[in-house]
């Protein structure tokens, strides 16, 4: 028996991260019992700082700080413990378990909070603006508008144990930074601070940097770029200074041995600000990274390239105008939140690709194939003369076999690097990319092996995999996971390429189930709701169409259903897939502030528990409206109101489960919604009057067929007296009614971004899964596997963002890679392998695999909260089939197969 995943609010030893309220869960394996008698969980400080994992003797000497006893409660999903955590300083927990079988099995883990409310002893510092003549502010404008490193000397007096952990860093810097510390980077996180709400907090990070500190002198630069913070962002050319017009930073860098610990530097008016070699960044359009001008703001052996300066005498000379040198002043962030210890996942390179084709095109240019679209960058081996000039240009896709990128609007997405004649590993630093192909223009000729492609994302880890008996649909599974990989760049963005990538609240909510299937996803979740609660906060509740939020008037701004039901939609998934009751009573007043915000407003127009107004997405780039354009054709109200209704029936079941009294409010409310809808939008035989693919998907998701008496009539809020069999009824004719329209649509899909994640499940759950499993398989347009067809390595933004001879439809907003319709994953676990959360965190699952010929075998895998869970099937050539499952220790599975038979699966694995 092991006890493995140790984690501290859903992260592994966590370094400087928000963890209040403290929550520790974690996952038991190689158990031969099936469940849990009782858990031990104890917690004690550590020194110095970061536990270095306990020894032995650590739980005999330590002051405990915590000790549950052989607890027989103890949630392995969600252990909540109230501390007085202090700030900066280590911890040690560790969990003992007792199984049912006597076994047991103990396991440690560590973390450390950050500088939590402590205050700040380093100030807010920025490069001096000086504005005495043109020329000077010119300077300005070179050294603060565009990229700066700011710099100091200090001196470590103690030798350090390099190993010891014994220092740290406390940091943040604006727009984005990275911090250098005697020419190395420390730690392995890009574009950090990463993108969050800066008007409600700034999110410091905490780095372990005794491997990078010597006694003696050493230099800390942060280099500065302008990211999201204050470069340009949003469509239509976008804005600039959005958050801040200034480039900012701050830090604290402690040192610490036995005779205690030491402030070794700290931000203030001494350091200076130097010129950088990246004289051009932003998100969208690249960086311009002049190499010869590094020995202006080298460091004292290395430069940030990571190559030696080996003749630091052979200066360049500095241009007119700029000086290599310049002061700062201090001066904070205006218009921001508070500094706070982080919540965002670090932003990391997560997988590297080679050049699979090296391809010369008819217009005679040299395009790099990286085989997969990926979000992130390229990293150049530059052996280039001085002054060689190489440009890289992203895009998705060729045209005519040429270099094309059109669909990527005013985002230029280039990164240009000129060389100073010595060898570098050159990339970008301030922005990134989404791309397969990459153009290069180079003075000199290159060669493949000099580009290695990295795909950069939040820090998650994949927890679910499917696999089948066709390649297609095995290549969708990849390209919906790639959606997700590449689309989660510490926050959820529509699209990783074009002049956009924002977080778009309506693409996160209809993908989020499937998210919560692939990935581990809580922490993420956890950051991105916090943003939205607080921009929530000035909204009256509403939410808004993107968080965090651009500001006012640069986008049509809340409340669009069904983007701004991610409030309720995205907890509650997170809430069902990972079981924390912690996470879900922080994210619940954002949750219940959406529906309240729905219901102020309602009332104020005499609803009656109806959306009767208001600009809704609603069911976005659906293919059912005669009339051109994005919209679906299916009443946007009708979609709104079932999603007022979905949202109060969330928050009345938090309620509940949460233990508030205003849980029957909210009951009340659904209620009231439910038959209200029901009135308006269900005739006498009690079908949907919305007679769109989309409306019945939504009317049988949503439970809005339930209860329905046998006539058909609505039986509204006397839903309880209302039997099985006649419930069953109601969702068994909107089904009906549903596959009807299916079918006579040439047994396709029109669904666009609501309709799209409901359309398979709906058809399932009502005994129609065969037709489900022609959407999936169909290979012409409109189906998934038409874009597999066509080459698709990620899920594209609309049903025909490419045409069947490879010609892109359209360029105004067509991005191939948009993760909405990849939804269709959450039913291929849901429904195919039928693995479903039958209480939260899959403490019960249900399994009800849904087996068919046309698939062969089905082979599925999710690591969820409680461990591992598989389920398989195969089906032979004579019809039989073979199932097997595995239910992780601590969990129990309702198993229902195809022919009615039905057992309560306990831990471990089953053949049937
Ligand atoms: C984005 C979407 C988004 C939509 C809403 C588009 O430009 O890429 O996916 O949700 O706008 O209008």
């Amino acid at each position: 028996m092991k006890i493995e995943k140790l984690r501290v609010n859903h992260l592994e030893n966590p370094l400087g991260f928000a963890v209040c309220p403290l929550s520790f869960s974690w996952i038991v394996t190689d158990a031969d019992g099936s469940r849990q008698r009782w858990a031990r969980i104890r917690v004690a400080e550590s020194c110095p700082y970061h536990a270095s994992m306990a020894e032995e003797s650590f739980w005999e000497q330590a002051e405990i700080l915590f000790d549950s006893g052989e607890d027989a409660d103890a949630d392995s999903m969600d252990y909540p413990v109230s501390l007085d955590l202090r700030p900066r300083t280590g911890y040690l927990w560790e969990v003992t378990v007792m199984a049912d079988n006597g076994e047991s099995a103990s396991a440690t883990g560590c973390f450390e909070t950050g500088k939590m409310d402590e205050p700040w002893s380093g100030q807010w510092i920025s490069p001096k603006m000086e504005e005495k003549s043109e020329n000077a502010s010119q300077q300005a404008e070179d050294a603060n508008q565009v990229s700066t490193i700011l710099a100091k000397k200090f001196l470590v007096d103690e030798p350090l144990e390099i190993s010891s952990g014994a220092a740290r860093l406390y940091i943040c810097g604006l727009g984005v930074y990275e911090c250098w510390i005697n020419g190395e980077k420390v730690g392995e996180e890009y574009l950090a601070p990463g993108y969050h709400s800066y008007d409600f907090h700034l999110q410091a990070q905490t780095y372990d940097v005794a491997p990078y500190l010597k006694a003696g002198e050493n230099e800390i630069c942060i280099w500065l770029g302008e990211g999201w913070f204050k470069g340009r962002l949003g469509f239509d050319g976008g804005f600039t200074d959005i958050y801040g017009d200034r480039l900012y930073a701050i830090a604290e860098l402690y040192v610490k041995n036995e005779q205690g610990e030491k402030l070794a530097v700290r931000t203030d008016d001494t350091w200076e600000s130097r010129v950088s070699p990246i004289t051009f960044n932003n998100i969208y359009d690249g960086e311009v990274y002049d190499a010869r001008r590094e020995s202006w703001s080298a460091s004292l052996t290395e430069n940030p390239t990571g190559n030696l300066l080996e003749d630091d005498e052979k200066i360049l000379s500095e241009p007119a105008g700029i000086s290599g040198y310049g002061a700062v002043e201090l001066a904070a962030p205006e218009r921001c939140g508070a500094l706070t210890d982080r919540y965002g996942l670090p932003i990391v390179k997560k997988e590297s690709f080679a050049v699979k084709e090296m391809i010369h095109t008819p217009k005679d240019e040299t395009v790099l194939d990286f085989g997969q679209e990926i979000t992130g960058w390229v990293e150049i081996d530059c052996d280039f003369p001085e002054g060689t000039k190489i440009t890289l240009s992203a895009g998705e896709i060729l045209q005519n076999d040429c270099f094309y990128r059109e669909n990527l609007r005013t985002a230029k997405a280039e990164f240009t690097y000129i060389s100073n004649g010595k060898r570098a590993l050159a990339r970008p630093h301030f922005t990134f990319y989404g791309f397969r192909y990459m153009k290069v223009e180079c003075d000199v000729s290159v060669r493949a092996d000099q580009f290695t492609a990295w795909h950069l994302r939040s820090d998650f880890d994949q927890i679910g995999q499917i696999e089948t008996g066709n390649a297609k649909v095995n290549q969708l599974f990849s390209n919906a996971l790639w959606g997700q990989k590449d689309n989660f760049l510490d926050v959820p963005t529509d699209c990783p390429q074009r002049d956009e990538r924002l977080g778009w609240t309506g693409d996160a909510q209809v993908f989020s189930e499937t998210a919560c299937y692939n990935m581990y996803m809580p922490a993420f979740y956890r950051k991105y709701l916090w943003d939205m609660r607080a921009e929530q906060s000035i909204l009256g509740g509403s939410v808004p169409n993107v968080v965090p939020r651009l500001k006012q008037g640069m986008v049509a701004e809340h409340g669009s259903c069904p983007w701004a039901d991610a409030g309720v939609i995205i907890p509650w998934n997170v809430y069902q897939h990972y079981g924390s009751k912690t996470l879900l009573a922080e994210t619940y007043p954002g949750m219940k502030a959406w529906v309240d915000c729905q219901r102020k407003r309602e009332e104020s127009i005499e609803g009656p528990h109806l959306v009767k107004d208001g600009f809704h997405f609603a069911d976005w780039l659906a293919l059912d409206n005669e009339q051109p354009g994005p919209f679906g054709a299916t009443d946007p109200l009708y979609i709104a109101s079932a999603y007022y209704y979905r949202c109060a029936d969330i928050v009345a079941q938090s309620a509940q489960i949460l233990g508030y009294e205003e849980a029957e409010e909210y009951r009340n409310l659904a209620e009231a919604i439910k038959k209200a809808i029901r009135e308006n939008y269900f005739d006498d035989n009690g079908l949907c009057k919305c007679e769109t693919q989309t409306g019945s998907a939504i009317a049988i998701c949503f439970g809005l067929t339930d209860a329905l008496d046998c006539a058909g009539k609505a039986a509204g809020a006397a839903s309880e007296e209302v039997g099985e069999k006649s419930q069953l009824d109601g969702k068994t004719r909107e089904g009906d009614a549903l596959e009807a329209r299916v079918k006579a649509n040439n047994d396709h899909l029109n669904t666009g971004f609501v309709g799209t994640t409901m359309l398979c499940p709906a058809l399932t759950a009502t005994g129609h899964n065969d037709t489900a499993v022609t959407l999936l398989l169909n290979e012409d347009f409109p189906s998934w596997l038409y874009s597999v067809n066509l080459g698709a390595t990620t899920i594209w933004e609309r049903w025909d963002s490419v045409g069947p001879d490879g010609t892109i439809s359209a360029e105004g907003m067509n991005s191939l890679n948009h993760y909405s319709y990849g939804s269709i994953e959450a039913w291929m676990y849901g429904y195919v392998c039928g693995i479903r959360p039958a209480e939260p965190g899959f403490r019960r699952a249900i399994l009800e695999p849904h087996p068919g010929q046309r698939l062969h075998f089905v082979k599925g895998k999710l690591e969820t909260p409680m461990g591992l869970y598989e389920s398989s099937w195969s089906c032979d050539e004579s019809g039989k089939v073979t199932y097997t499952f595995t239910v992780p220790f601590g969990a129990e599975a309702e198993l229902r197969l195809p022919d009615g038979r039905t057992k309560v699966l306990t831990a471990g694995k089953w053949v049937f």
